[in-house]
This record gives C-alpha cells, structure tokens and sequence, in this order.
C-alpha cells in the first residue's frame, strides 16, 4: 500500500510568497522538493497520475492567471561541487535550486569568469538553461555543459549534453518538446580561470570608460551588471514584478524600414538573414504604456517591457493589462508581442 498522497504534500497553499510577480493564487497540491529521491517519491505516487504540474523555482518567470488545480513542485534541490577541474576550466555542479545571482557570486568570488555577466538575474540555477537567461551580451548557453532531469513519471534521471538542448533566443527544447516532460535537478556548467571578458554591450562600455577602467577583472564586470540591472530594473523584494514580460520581437528588415519611415530613431540589431531585433521596450513606450498605472499593476517607469504589482493586484488584471499593451503594439506596429513569462492558468499553460 502506497503513502496517502496528502502526506507527501501540502494541500490549498497560497502561492504568493512562491512568486515575484507576488500574485495571491492557490495551488490545490504543494510540495518543497529537497531531494531528487523525494521528488521521484511524488512523481510515481498513483495520486500524481494525470494530474497538472507546475514546477517552479523561485517564481521569477510565472504569472498565475488564477487558482492552479494541479500540483506545483518548489525545486529546492542545493548543493555545488566541482567535479572536474583543468588548469584552465572547472566543470561546477549546481543543484536546481540553487539561487541564481548567490551562484554568480561564489564564482566571482572564485575567479571563475563566465557567468558575471549575468549578476543579479533573479531566479534559480535550474530554470537558467530552460529559459537559456541572457543579459549583457551573453547567454546560458555559452557556460553550459550539461544537466540532470527526472522524467515526469519519477522513474529515471536522465542526462542533457548541450547540443540536445534546442537552445535558443530565451529558448530550450525544455519549454518545447520536453515542456511538461523532465524536471531539471541539477546543471553543470564549465567556468574559465582565465576568462575572456564580454564588454561588447553598450552600456557596459561607457560604465567602464567612466570608471577608467583599462583592464577589468571579472568582478568589475560583475558590479557594473549589477549597477546597471539596479538602475533600470525594480527589485522584486520591493515591487513585484517578473522582469520582461514579453520577448525582444525579431521582424523582417522590410518590416522594420516600415518602422522607420515614420520612427526614424526606431532602435534595432542586426540579427543577419534580413532580421532586426527590435527591442519591445521601445515598441511599448511608443505605444504610450511607459510608468502607466491601470488599477494595481502598470508598466515600470524606468522599463516599459516590465509589468509591476503595486500591490494586492490578481493575476488577471496583470494578464488584462499584458492583453492591452499586446493589442495596441500590434494596432501601431503591426507587431505580435510574445509573453516572456510562463504564464500558469487554473488547468495549466495557457
Ligand atoms: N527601450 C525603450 N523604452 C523602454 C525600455 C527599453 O525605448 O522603456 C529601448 C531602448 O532603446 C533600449 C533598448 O530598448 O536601448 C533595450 O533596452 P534594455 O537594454 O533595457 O534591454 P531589453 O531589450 O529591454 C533585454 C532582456 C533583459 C536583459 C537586458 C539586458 C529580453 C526580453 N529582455 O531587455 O532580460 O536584462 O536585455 O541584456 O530579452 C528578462 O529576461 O527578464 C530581462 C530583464
């Protein structure tokens, strides 16, 4: 005879303090997973069969449009090891629930480059590879090595080299073909003793030249990321938010010679085959969203691409407002915005 399920796990669990966007919705199980041998536990209890999972980290990527009828697995599986080293690399193991930016910190603090261009992203070390986090220049992918993932069914840990990882643009296979499917438990990444710096973002540059620094070390480039992210990005512990709601859109070059005829200054990045990235951020506060408050949410007045919570707002007024913004974007551009957050409604993905 099996363990009643309701042991295993918390029932009706409000899920506020589980995100960033802090949306009050309640989830009808609930579990904090510390180990990859608890969470195979849950997974192959007969109750978990067909019911909807929702696995999170630190919350820092999801909007809970309302109550969630499923499971939600908080993934606090730590621990960081090396587990190989050459005089020139370290290959560093990192469980899934590891925090994010601490991680960035202790290999700063190491002298291990690679990731310090990616300070003070909020989130967890497992859902890094699955969103493939970028910021300044550089992208998960240019660190990873490998991860570790149980299957949905709890009953085998299987192993992902990076070119089985699909990645993209805030992309992985595991928000494609494996969504739904495996559950990340640990990553390994390969972090350099003698790095090579990425300065190629602007804004990373002019800091530099204004500090004079001539040669700077990864803990250089470490805080002037997270000066920069402090400037222009609201601290989820002070306003919840979930960072970029929607994706940079990427256009046809006619598309955006369109824009340009009437937007001169429209910005834009080459990304080759006639594609020009437009920064959605620009799209939204052309659109007249930028610092608007509509009831407890709105756009944040030094970003418009992040959606903010002033408080007590629910899920779906956050998702009307993200309704709206899409709608006038795609009126004045002609462009079809593309949520960046994962998006939770009461029977799953919507
Ligand atoms: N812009 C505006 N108005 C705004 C915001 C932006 O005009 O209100 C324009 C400006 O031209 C600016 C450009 O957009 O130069 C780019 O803005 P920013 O440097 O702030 O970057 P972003 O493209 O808006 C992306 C990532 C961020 C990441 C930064 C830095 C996406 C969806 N977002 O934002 O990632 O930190 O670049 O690399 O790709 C996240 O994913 O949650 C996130 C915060």
């Amino acid at each position: 005879m099996s363990t009643a399920f309701e042991s295993l796990v918390e029932t009706d669990v409000d899920l506020q303090p589980y995100n960033t966007l802090n949306i009050s919705a309640r989830a009808r199980y609930f579990a904090s997973v510390e180990s990859e041998s608890y969470l195979k536990e849950i997974l192959r209890h007969p109750k978990a069969e067909g019911l909807r999972i929702v696995v999170l980290g630190s919350g820092s990527n999801v909007l809970f449009a309302g109550d969630f009828d499923g499971l939600v697995l908080h993934i606090q599986i730590k621990g960081r090891e090396v587990i190989k080293e050459t005089d020139e690399h370290v290959w560093l193991k990192i469980g899934a629930g590891e925090n994010w930016h601490q991680t960035v910190k202790y290999c700063v603090e190491k002298g291990w480059g690679g990731i310090e261009n990616l300070s003070l992203i909020p989130g967890t070390v497992g859902a890094a590879p699955i969103q493939n986090i970028g910021a300044y220049g550089v992208e998960l992918e240019e660190v990873f090595e490998w991860l570790e993932a149980v299957d949905i069914e709890g009953r085998e840990t299987c192993r992902y080299e990076k070119e089985d990882c699909e990645f993209g643009y805030r992309d992985s296979i595991f928000k494609g073909e494996l969504k739904g499917i495996v559950i990340v438990t640990n990553v390994v990444l390969k972090l350099s003793k003698n790095p090579e710096l990425n300065t190629s973002y602007g804004a990373i540059q002019t800091e530099l030249e204004k500090q004079n620094i001539d040669y700077p070390t990864i803990r250089d480039i470490s805080d002037i990321v997270i000066d920069i992210r402090k400037s222009k990005l609201p601290d989820p512990d002070l306003l919840g938010n979930a960072g970029s709601f929607f994706k940079n859109p990427t256009v046809k070059n006619e598309v955006y010679e369109r824009i340009k005829e009437e937007y001169p200054q429209a910005p834009g990045y080459d990304m080759g085959n006639q594609k020009i990235k437009v920064p959605a951020g620009w799209l939204i506060e052309e659109a007249g969203w930028k610092g608007k408050v509509v009831g407890n949410t709105g756009t944040y007045k030094q970003q418009a691409l992040v959606i903010v919570n002033y408080g007590g707002a629910t899920g779906r007024e956050v998702l009307n407002l993200a309704e709206r913004i899409k709608k006038s974007v795609k009126e004045q551009f002609g462009i079809a915005l593309v949520p960046e957050v994962n998006i939770v409604s009461s029977d799953g993905k919507v």
